[in-house]
Formats: structure tokens, sequence, C-alpha cells
């Protein structure tokens, strides 16, 4: 069965780019070109273009590019003859095709041929119920009485299935579709190998409405199909099996019925059941898709993700599993859709109660009952927990564990002071809880990483407290996380430590650094050099010098005045080869007369230093204590770092400013509640440090 080549051109003739693609994802114009989120990988910021002048597309996130046929195929996941059908029933094309012959479908793959024969199946329940005898005064009589109207029964393709053993065995055999097939579509049930069955191969829907279940691009890939009569030993609904065709975890029921409209009013109503989204649809409310009531699977939350960021969910008004769905439902906040939730009225599904109140007070009673998923969430778990402080806690970690999950660092920290209000505690305390789930998740993740950076980077085991002996480790991931490592800048100039060294401009001497001129972390870098110079071969704990410890923690950090860095760069090029440097090193090198001020200054006794160290919160360990010493030694790495993070947040918010593009001031929102993070962690910890 090919497609002449002359069809084929006629299709691609037809297929604008933007038409196609702008049935799968919701395209935005951008200059002369339009943008959208990936339909192949998951992003939260568009990097999928589409070209109407050449009729291609390409994501420069995932590489993904190609013309319409391409997309069409990689989209539905379809072959080239199948992609070209596909496009030539949306441009009412004609393909000149015989009727399939049982040797054609043989040769035909098989997934295309479960299509077709699904799509016969669909075709034979939908005739049975518009002009069989039974279908109509069975069938049709039952959906008038729900009050569908003969639009909607065609909307959705409805249908049934006669109250025989094989009806639709015998007309599909009629028209060459094998037993095989039919089996393997979740038609027909083969009990051929079983002797004491009555009957040996029948068909598996009798007697019932017929609910096609449509893929996104509109072919029938499943039936959900309901019982009519009161019968306890058989189901309500009765689905097709997983099949090729059908897999049940990625497939919401109406989104072909509902894409447009989830587009156009840029939010998803997610309901539990076929007839919620009939009738919601008939009510004019066309963004409607069920679960089929199962959970929701991460496949489902991508597919409403791919029209919209905005999802509302429909809970029955007494739907007893609430609590138990509220936990899948971090699932979708992992997705970053913003999520809303609606209970209706008790005893009331989507159906009842449009159907009651009509579509316009339905409408108002979604959009002034919503709440979003967190604080319906808190609400949901305080009502069981009432005045119970355990129980009370139990819901603050519940709660702060779906927050955390939130991808939009702007979002999550408005939820944590909602939160807070709702819960009356510190906002605080919630994102303290936060950083130490964010934490225990990372450290999940990262567990090889993770135990390498333990070993270079603990606390000294002579500080207190010895609570938190990642935590340093943390920070530093964090830090590497926010984009603060430049290990190529790490070392001093190669040929520095040779004789013939010549700086290729000497430096003038200059004065001590004038303190106005100076920034506080300028103080915690002269800080940190003078506990190396002073101390640096000091073990703080068995085998570990305070000069490994601190280089170790600060490995990924340059200095930023000038003498420092200079001076903590020989540290490391000399602790490369096994050497702790004292003043003396720096005292008889003539080519950097900066830190040979330096190393005199810091190593002279404490009473003739600058008291600008005091105000700072520099401790001078003038004891020998090792305690003190590990403090001081602690103290200066968080501080240092803390002041990083809070420079950071400073260019940021001066770059915030000047941002014209959203997505750019989004970014650097992101950015900036990132270090946010990281200094408020470091606070906390600065706070178990004793300070001199
Ligand atoms: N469902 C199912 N199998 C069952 C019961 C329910 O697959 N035995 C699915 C169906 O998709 C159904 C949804 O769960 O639509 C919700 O179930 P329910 O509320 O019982 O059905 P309704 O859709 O409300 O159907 P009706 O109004 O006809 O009773
Ligand atoms: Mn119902």
């Amino acid at each position: 069965m090919r497609i002449p080549d002359d069809t084929i051109e006629r299709i691609k003739q037809a297929a604008d780019i933007v038409e196609v693609v702008g049935d799968f994802v919701s395209l935005k114009k951008r200059g002369s070109n339009y943008i959208a989120c990936c339909p192949f990988h998951n992003e939260k910021s568009p990097s999928f273009n589409v070209n109407p002048a050449r009729q291609i597309y390409k994501c420069f996130g995932c590489g993904k590019a190609g013309d319409s046929v391409r997309f069409v195929m990689d989209v539905e996941n379809i072959g080239y003859g199948e992609a070209l059908r596909f496009l030539a029933k949306k441009y009412g094309i004609e393909i000149e095709e015989q009727a399939p012959t049982p040797e054609d479908l043989l040769r035909q793959n098989e997934r295309e041929s479960l299509y077709i024969v699904l799509n016969f199946a669909k075709t034979y329940f939908r005739d049975l119920l518009n002009s069989h005898e039974e279908g109509q005064s069975i069938g049709l009589s039952y959906f008038r009485e729900r009050g569908f109207t003969t639009p909607t029964i065609d909307a959705f393709d409805l249908g049934y299935s006669l109250n025989s053993w094989d009806g639709l065995l015998q007309e599909a055999e009629k028209r060459g579709y094998s037993r095989d097939l039919l089996e393997k579509a979740g038609l027909i049930l083969n009990k051929e190998g079983d002797s004491e069955a009555k009957r040996k191969v029948f068909d598996r829907f009798r007697g019932r409405v017929m609910f096609p279940i449509h893929n996104v691009s509109g072919r029938v890939i499943a039936f959900g199909a309901r019982i009519l009569v009161n019968d306890k030993n058989q189901p309500k609904y009765l689905n097709s099996p997983e099949t090729d065709a059908y897999h049940k975890s990625q497939v919401l029921y109406g989104i072909y019925q509902a894409k447009q409209t989830i587009r156009q009013e840029d939010v998803c109503y997610l309901t539990e059941g076929y007839t919620d989204v009939i009738s919601l649809h008939q009510a004019g409310i066309k963004n409607v898709v069920a679960s089929s009531g199962t959970s929701l699977t991460v496949e489902q939350i991508r597919l409403i993700s791919r029209f919209t960021p905005n999802v509302t969910i429909l809970y029955d008004g007494d739907a007893a599993g609430i609590k138990a769905a509220l936990r899948g439902l971090d699932l979708v906040l992992d997705e970053g859709l913003n999520v809303s939730i609606v209970t209706l009225p008790d005893g009331e599904d989507p159906d009842s109660y449009v159907r009651r109140v009509g579509a316009e007070a339905f409408k108002t009673y979604i959009k002034t009952k919503a709440s979003d998923f967190i604080r319906f969430k808190t609400e949901t778990l305080l009502r069981d927990a009432g005045d119970n402080p355990f129980k009370r806690a139990e819901v603050l970690g519940e709660v702060v564990s779906s927050i955390v999950r939130i991808p939009d660092a702007l979002q999550r920290q408005i939820f944590f002071k909602t939160t807070a209000q709702q819960l009356r505690v510190d906002e605080q305390t919630l994102i303290s809880e936060g950083n130490r789930l964010i934490r225990e998740k990372r450290d999940k993740q990262q567990k090889d990483d993770q135990r390498q950076r333990d070993r270079d980077g603990r606390r000294p085991a002579a500080t207190d407290g010895g609570q938190s002996n990642s935590s340093l480790a943390d920070i530093n991931a964090l830090l590497a996380e926010a984009g603060i490592s430049s290990p190529d800048q790490a070392g001093p100039p190669d040929d520095f430590f040779s004789d013939d060294y010549i700086p290729a401009s000497a430096p003038a001497p200059t004065t001590r650094l004038q303190r106005a001129q100076r920034t506080a972390l300028s103080y915690q870098e002269e800080e940190c050099i003078r506990l190396l110079l002073n101390y640096g071969s000091r073990e703080l704990e068995p085998g570990i010098t305070l000069c490994q410890y601190i280089l170790a923690e600060i490995a990924d950090i340059d200095f930023q005045t000038a003498p420092y860095d200079l001076m903590i760069r020989l540290y490391r090029e000399a602790f490369l080869h096994g050497d702790i440097l004292t003043a003396d090193n720096f005292l008889d090198r003539a080519d950097s007369p900066d830190a040979q001020r330096e190393a005199i200054t810091l190593t002279t006794p404490r009473h003739e230093i600058s008291d600008g160290w005091l105000k700072h919160e520099i401790i001078v360990p003038s004891e020998e204590d090792l305690k003190i010493l590990s403090d001081a030694a602690y103290g200066n790495i968080l501080r240092i770092k803390k002041m990083i993070a809070e420079e950071r947040m400073l260019a940021i918010r001066r770059n915030i400013v000047e941002a014209t593009d959203p997505d750019e001031s989004d970014r650097l929102m992101a950015e900036y509640m990132r270090y946010k993070a990281i200094d408020v962690e470091i606070a906390k910890l600065l706070g178990t440090v004793i300070s001199g």
C-alpha cells in the first residue's frame, strides 16, 4: 500500500508547519518565527523554534529538528507512512488506497494494524448506537436520559456493543481482520486453550455503552464500556487492557477534544470520569480531561503541560481518597505545573453538578473555590491534625516536602510565606526544614560525590556540636551549583617558583591596604591568610592540618584582594608539594612586596592589628586553644562563603533592575533565591560557631 509520490508531494505542500505543530504545542509568535516549550523534552522556558518561511522546526534544547512529517512521526511515535496518512486526513487529501486485505494488514506494522482495527470497532459500535434497534432502544436512550445531545455523542464517538457473544467478532472476521489482531487490540477474549470455557472466542465488550479513548491526535486506542443494568457481579466500567496501542498511564481521556480549548483558556480541568468530561464539554467547558479512575502519572502530566502549565483538579465532594491522592500530586509539582484544587459539594461529581447548576454557576464555583495545591494540602492535613502538636509538626514536614519540589524558587518562597501563616509558625522554620529536605534529597542523588566532599571538607572534630559534619560540604555543593568555582584560575603562574621568575609588571610597593577601600570580604580573606601564616601546620584533628582543612574548603574560591589572592595561590601550590608556607617563605621573596608586607603584619602580635577586625567579627585566637582555633577557621570559611553569596545577590539585584526580558528576570530571580538559600543556610551554621 504505497502512497503515490504526487500524493506525498501534495500532503507536504498542504501540511503547514505552524498548523501541524500548533496542534500539539502552544505556539507563541516571536518575530517571524514561533516558539514553544519543546514537546520532546521537559523544559520550563521555550527553546523550541518553528520557522514558517523554511517550514521547519528546531529545538535548541534537545536538538530535534525537521519538517511537518518528521514532527508528526516524532510526536506520535509513528512511521513515515503513517505520518503521511495522518496529515492527509487532517488536510482532507485522499490517498488512493484499497480497503485492507488480510495480507495487507499482515504486512503493515503491528501498531498501525491495531489502529485500523480499533477504528473499525469504533465505527461498528457507533453505527450500532445510532442505527441498530437494540443500540437505539438501550444505548441511545441511556445517553439521552443522561442528557447527552447528538453533537456531544458525535464529538466523543460514543457507541454501543450488542448484548451478544460475538457481534463484533463476526463482523470483523467478515472484513478480514484476524482473531490474533482482534485479541491484540483487546477487543476479543480468546480462551481456546481452556477446555472448561463454554465459549472459546468472544467479544470483550457486550451490552454496554462504549466510550472510545482517543490519543492526542484523535486516533482511537482503547475503549471504556459502561454497563447499563445493575449487576453486582460485573464492574460498572470495563476497560481495554494494555495493548501496543494503549498505555493507560500515558493517556488522558478527552485530551483530543479538549486540547484546543486548553490552549486557549490556558488551564486544564482534570476530572475522574468519562461522564464528567462529556458533561462539562457539553456545557461548554471543553478544556477538561479525565485520568479515568487512576492516580495521575508523570506521562499524563507531561501530556497536559504540552498545552498549559495550569491544572485545576476537580474532586468529587465525597472522594474518600483525597488524602492518598494528595501525595501522588507531588508529581505534578515536580513538573513545574501550577496546580489548583476544587472540591465539589458533597455527593456531587462534575457531571452531576454541572447538570444541576448549569455552566455559568459551575464556572463561578470553580473560580471562587479553587485553592492552590499547597494551601489545599495544608488545610486538609491540618483539619485531621486538630490541636495535636505532634500531628501538626508532621503536617509541617509533609507540606514542606511538597513545597521543595516546586522547581521555581520564587514560587517556593511565596509558598513558604503563605504556608507559615496558615500553620501559624515562623517562615524561617519552614525554610530551614525545606533546606534540610533539599539537602537530604541531594545527598541521596550525589552519594558518591558527597562522600568525596565529606572527606575533603568536614568541620574539624575539635569544634563542638559536631552535629552537621557535612554542612560545609553542602554549602560547597550549593556554591558550585550556583556557579562559584573557577578551577582554571586556581594556581599561581606556572613558573612563579622558578628563580628567574619576573612578574609581568613588577608591583609597586604599597602601603597597607586603605581601610576605606576595603570590602568586608577582604577582611575575611586577610583573616584566612593570617590563620594560615600563624597556625598553618597545627593539626585540628589527627592528621589534618589547619592548612589542609582551609585549602580543601575554599578549593573553588578565588580571593578578590590582590595580595591575599596571590598568597592563597602560593599556599595551594606549595601544598601540592606537601609544604605549608610560613611567614618566612614570604619574607625572603622580593618579587611580591605586598605579600611580604602582609606576611609581616599578620604575624605580629594582636595589639598591633587593626581594630577593623573586631568590627568584622573576626576572632583572634590569641590563645593556643585548639577549640578556639578550630572555630576561628570554621567561622572564617563560612563568612567567606556567605559574603560571596551576598555579593552575588547584590550583583543579581542590579541585573534584575536592568533586565527588560521577563524570562531573563525570572531566571535572575530564581538565581537570586538560590543564593538567598545559601545565605540563610550559612547564617544558621554561623549561629553555631562561638564568635569572639
Ligand atoms: N472507572 C473504571 N472502572 C470502574 C469504575 C470506574 O475504569 N469499575 C473509571 C471510569 O473512567 C470512570 C471513573 O473511573 O469514569 C470514575 O468512576 P465513577 O465516578 O464511578 O463513574 P462516573 O464517571 O461518575 O460514571 P457514572 O456517572 O456513569 O456513574
Ligand atoms: Mn458520575
